[in-house]
């Protein structure tokens, strides 16, 4: 009884072994571990029926199939090692370099020109003591339009051209932020009045207003300015301006006008333009000529924003200021057409774009514009 039981068994251990060595896959291999030692496994089958048999043979055939249980276990092992070895070595077969071969063009990449304006204002402001901030793209009507003293109803809404999105639970429709402005106020809510010298930020960002043509693209970019301090006066935004607009240009002599001007945020506001000549050919040269070219939106924070956001206009004062930074990159790279920004075409990167690690410098030195 127990030389045949041992038989049977043997007999089965030899069918699985073949099994093992016949098998190509792993998959495979789990199927001979499940069929043989799984719950229902063969092995596993003969484990349980020992319960019937006598305390001898028990025992006896109990060890041998523990025994056949370990030897299965350890063909399977040994065979998933083979596995994965030939796995390795088929790897390294296929991902083998030919280093004799000729190498492709290496294709260097350019720096976006919107990039590379977006870098230049960094390096233009944070000489002047500016830091960056920026704000969401998606805001609520009270950061982009109601805390900027533009009230309901006001035109200044119309003029936006605003995105809406869809209403919220709450019924409210937040929008698409039509300038940078919002994170004006966003900036100085966070200021702690009690540990509050000055501050200097600059803001760059995405912006969205619903108009599209040749100088105008649905999504632009903005880079918004802000100082707030005590005693901080038209003189520092002016000073601070002209420099921008001069570094920014590279011409020490660049004419820079402040136009009376109305945003409902700002009190005095006026628009800035810089000189410039319109040539016959419909091109520009900047910085010679009769004519103006208007690149930013600034003014002196409006007392009705600052007390919104819970500051004393009598205590501190502020200017603020915005532009468009594709209008920028157009100017002074000479670009006719702004749809190209964001075709991804390679010819026009090529053609337009900068090697990305030749960092702008600056000309001018920018000292004592706030002493
Ligand atoms: N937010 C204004 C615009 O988009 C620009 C601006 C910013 C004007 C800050 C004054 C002060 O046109």
């Amino acid at each position: 009884m127990v030389s045949e039981l041992k038989q049977d068994i043997q007999n089965l251990l030899k069918d699985i072994t073949t099994n093992i060595s016949k098998s190509k896959t792993t998959s495979e291999l789990e199927n001979i571990r499940i069929n043989s030692l799984g719950k229902k496994g063969s092995v596993t089958l003969y484990l349980k029926n020992i319960r019937e048999f006598d305390i001898e043979t028990k025992k006896e055939i109990g060890a041998y199939l523990n025994d056949t249980k370990n030897k299965i276990n350890k063909l399977i092992l040994d065979k998933k090692n083979v596995f994965k070895k030939e796995y390795l070595k088929e790897k390294l077969r296929l991902e083998k370099i030919d280093v004799s071969l000729t190498p492709y063009e290496a294709e260097a990449g350019t720096l976006h020109p919107l990039s590379r304006t977006i870098e230049e204002l960094y390096a233009i402001f944070a000489d002047m003591g500016f830091t960056i901030v920026d704000g969401p793209d998606i805001e609520s009507d009270y950061y982009n339009f109601s805390a900027l003293n533009i009230p309901e109803e006001h035109p200044a809404r119309q003029e936006h051209d605003t995105f809406y999105l869809q209403p919220d639970i709450n019924g409210q429709r937040k929008v698409l932020r039509t300038h940078t402005s919002p994170v004006q106020i966003r900036t100085m809510e966070k200021i702690d009045l009690k540990n509050f010298n000055e501050i200097r930020y600059i803001i760059p960002g995405r912006t969205y207003r619903s108009d599209h043509d040749a100088t105008h693209s649905p999504m632009f970019h903005q880079c918004e300015g802000l100082v707030l301090g005590k005693n901080i006066n038209m003189g520092h935004l002016k000073g601070c301006l002209i420099e921008f607009c001069r570094t920014y240009f590279n011409e020490d002599n660049l004419p820079v006008r402040f136009r009376p001007s109305y945003f409902p945020f700002t009190e005095p506001s006026a628009e800035v333009d810089i000189g410039c000549k319109k040539e016959n050919d419909g091109s520009l040269v900047i910085g010679k000529g009769e004519d103006w070219l208007e690149i930013l939106g600034s003014g002196m924070v409006h007392p009705r924003v600052l007390q919104g956001v819970g500051i004393d206009p009598t205590q501190y004062q502020g200017f603020a200021f915005g532009m468009g930074l594709e209008r920028l990159t157009m100017l002074k790279y000479g670009i006719p057409d702004l749809r190209p920004f964001y075709d991804s075409d390679l010819r026009w990167l090529k053609h337009y774009g900068f090697i990305p690690f030749d960092s702008p410098s600056l000309h001018s030195g920018l000292n004592g514009i706030f002493s």
